[in-house]
């Protein structure tokens, strides 16, 4: 295997290692935010969570096809006891993805894997609509 598939299937490993912290903190997050503005986020924030689930089994696929084992570890997560604090950790969390992944389809790119390209750019308009739900919640 090429050092540049290698250095693919790696990054794959650690999105998903972000992906599954993400579904674990949006859990907690949606469980334990309070207040009534933050009634509807906290509907969102479980969408959020299975999206992220859904997320981590479609790179865990990509990696099994790519020849790659899929990882099981976790990436770190943030709690709060503040709302607003966990709506920061939270969106801190989107932008990490949106960055991410757009390096990931550049590299998908590069090596002509067009398929994963495909698959990456459908995580990265989910991930852009997550960030979107928590900033227009923050903003108000
Ligand atoms: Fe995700
Ligand atoms: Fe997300």
């Amino acid at each position: 295997m090429s050092n540049s598939r290698k250095k693919l299937l790696a990054e794959l490993n650690k999105d998903l290692e972000w992906e599954y912290a993400a579904a674990i903190q949006y859990v907690q997050h949606a469980a334990t935010i309070t207040g009534a503005k933050f009634d509807s986020i906290q509907k969102e924030l479980l969408i959020h969570a299975q999206e992220e689930m859904q997320h981590a089994a479609m790179l865990s696929e990509q990696i099994d096809f790519l020849g790659g084992t899929p990882t099981v570890d976790v990436e770190k997560r943030e709690i709060s006891d503040n709302s607003v604090e966990m709506l920061q950790q939270d969106l801190a969390g989107e932008d990490n993805a949106i960055t991410r992944y757009r390096e990931r389809i550049s590299q998908a790119e590069t090596l002509k894997e067009y398929g994963l390209r495909r698959v990456l750019e459908d995580i990265l308009i989910q991930e852009e609509e997550h960030k979107r739900d928590i900033a227009n919640v923050l903003a108000n």
